[in-house]
């Protein structure tokens, strides 16, 4: 029998057809908007909102009926209410009644999996309980001094060559350097590991063998760890008081991986690529009206990673931005639209600087734990990029940069670049244009040397404390000089 299917209750009148120019490609039954038809996602949203406020009905592949929420305050409500709604999708009515079949392209986002993401109540203070208490014990003074360093590595595979490409060469690779680092397995990181992600993402024919690639590195660390716990994630998730199985264990850490994968490049290559199409952009960054962090913040704002979470369940009838919703529908966060609602923007292109209420790494119970890794990885990265190659452009024109858009996110396929070649730098050092070569001082003394504090860390020593002798010229992390203080404490909170 083939089941009736199941609309989302909306209003009567919503058969309209798409006027000349509409950026909707294709309308369905009811007059439904096809999310995945459209041409132009932004300028489809902008309709919605206009004909149905700040929730509206639309329709998936195969028309499977969905809400998107485009209000920010109706999604800061739907996710923080986890009275009313879930992330559980079996309790879907199209799922339940046999409308989404297993290969719908929405699947692999909505099949509901033993992971945090898709727990709720007691069962996701577990298991995200355990997330968070792993993440906890990263050393964030650490980790900013790694992706520094990591940073410092892409930068000199292409650095004396004048043109990059930086999708693939940098903003691709450092999110993965980084959180293999983070989660214990840094011997894993390598093209392969970055190509298998990409390849599993893109959802290609190898994606099954690529996400088996994943899985089988993320075991053998889990195994690993078990019986030789160290200071890193995987061994904190692993002896958990919470107790996950060796398959939740895996299961969580390529949530975690490929979570801040995916979200962190995206960041990474829409920062970048502001910079340098966008002239006032850059030049309030050179100027210093805006910070690295600030400029990465606009771009949570403008282009958040993730355009939408696919999905919301209602666990009951309810409203929501004056719309009936039915138990059993589903909804999608919209955190795209959310942010560029009018009621909080009034004027889309004004700067957000020092206001962080944007939706990009979602609220409530499932807010994203990970974020102030993601940020630290951005942050870092665009600095230390822009600081070795300050006269970087873009390498194209601009019209010809492409992306792959989905409903769930929208990822820019190549940033190509030119810049003056520049040498190598070492990877401890301060990133710089102008690489200094040290000149040896005749006259220094160890007596020269500040007292050191207490807690700075040796790992490996810093530049400014060591005591050895000088080293050659053309390793630009040598001793120089004492720095004062303040310089200190900043080579120390960068870490590098
Ligand atoms: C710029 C980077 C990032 C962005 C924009 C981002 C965004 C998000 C969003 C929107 C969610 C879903 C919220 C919801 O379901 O309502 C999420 C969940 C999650 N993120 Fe992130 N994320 C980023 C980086 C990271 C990183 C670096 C990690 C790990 C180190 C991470 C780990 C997770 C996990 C484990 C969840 C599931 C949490 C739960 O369901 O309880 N994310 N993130």
């Amino acid at each position: 029998m083939t089941p009736e299917p199941h609309y989302p209750t909306g209003p009567d009148d919503l058969a309209t057809d798409p006027p000349p120019g509409c950026p909707a490609h294709g309308v369905g039954p009811g007059g439904l908007y096809r999310l995945h038809e459209a041409r132009d996602l932004k300028a489809l949203y902008a309709r919605l909102r206009e004909s149905y406020g700040p929730v509206a009905p639309v329709l998936l592949h195969d028309d499977v009926p969905m809400w998107v929420v485009l209000g920010h305050a109706e999604n800061l409500h739907m996710v923080r209410t986890p009275s009313h709604f879930t992330r559980d999708s079996r309790i879907w009515t199209p799922l339940a009644e046999g409308m989404v079949k297993p290969d719908h392209p929405l699947m692999p986002h909505i099949a509901w999996q033993p992971i945090c993401s898709h727990a709720e109540g007691d069962e996701h203070k577990r298991l995200r309980g355990a997330v968070t208490a792993a993440m906890a014990t990263i050393d964030h003074r650490g980790l900013r001094r790694h992706i520094g360093r990591a940073t410092q590595r892409l930068v000199n595979r292409f650095c004396e060559t004048g043109r990059a490409e930086l999708v693939d060469q940098f903003s691709e690779h450092l999110p993965m350097a980084v959180m293999c680092h983070v989660l214990g397995m840094p011997e894993e990181y390598d093209d392969r590991i970055v190509h298998a992600a990409r390849d599993m993402l893109k959802g290609t024919e190898t994606a099954i063998a690529s996400n088996e690639y994943i899985m089988g590195c993320l075991r053998r660390l889990a195994a690993r760890r078990r019986t030789q716990p160290e200071d890193d994630f995987a061994s904190h998730l692993v002896n958990d008081p919470a107790g996950l199985t060796d398959d939740e264990v895996g299961q969580h850490l390529r949530v975690v991986l490929i979570a801040a994968y995916e979200a962190t490049a995206n960041l990474l290559a829409n920062t970048i690529r502001r910079v340098l199409t966008e002239p006032g952009f850059r030049a309030q960054l050179n100027g210093g009206q805006m910070t690295v962090p600030e400029a990465v913040e606009q771009s949570l704002w403008d282009e958040p990673p993730f355009s939408t979470v696919l999905g919301y369940f209602a666990k009951e009838e309810t409203e929501l931005g004056g719309q009936r919703i039915r138990k059993g529908d589903g909804l999608l966060f919209g955190i795209a639209p959310g942010n560029v609602d009018p009621r909080v923007r009034p004027d889309p292109t004004a700067d957000m600087q020092g206001n962080r209420s944007h939706l990009a790494f979602g609220g409530g119970p499932h807010e994203c734990p990970g974020q102030d890794i993601g940020r630290a990885i951005a942050d870092v990265g665009v600095d230390a990029l822009l600081m070795r190659l300050p006269d970087i452009q873009l390498d194209c024109d601009e019209e010809e940069l492409r992306w792959n858009e989905s409903i769930a996110s929208q990822h820019l396929v190549e940033l190509p670049v030119r810049f003056t070649p520049r040498p190598q730098q070492s990877e401890t050092a301060k990133p710089s244009h102008t690489p200094v070569i040290p000149e040896p001082r005749i006259d220094w003394d160890i007596s020269d040397m500040p007292a050191r504090p207490a807690d700075v860390d040796d790992d490996p020593p810093a530049p400014e404390w060591r005591t050895g002798p000088v080293p050659p010229a053309g390793q630009e992390d040598a001793a120089v000089r004492p720095l004062g203080r303040w310089q200190r404490f900043l080579r120390w909170w960068r870490g590098y």
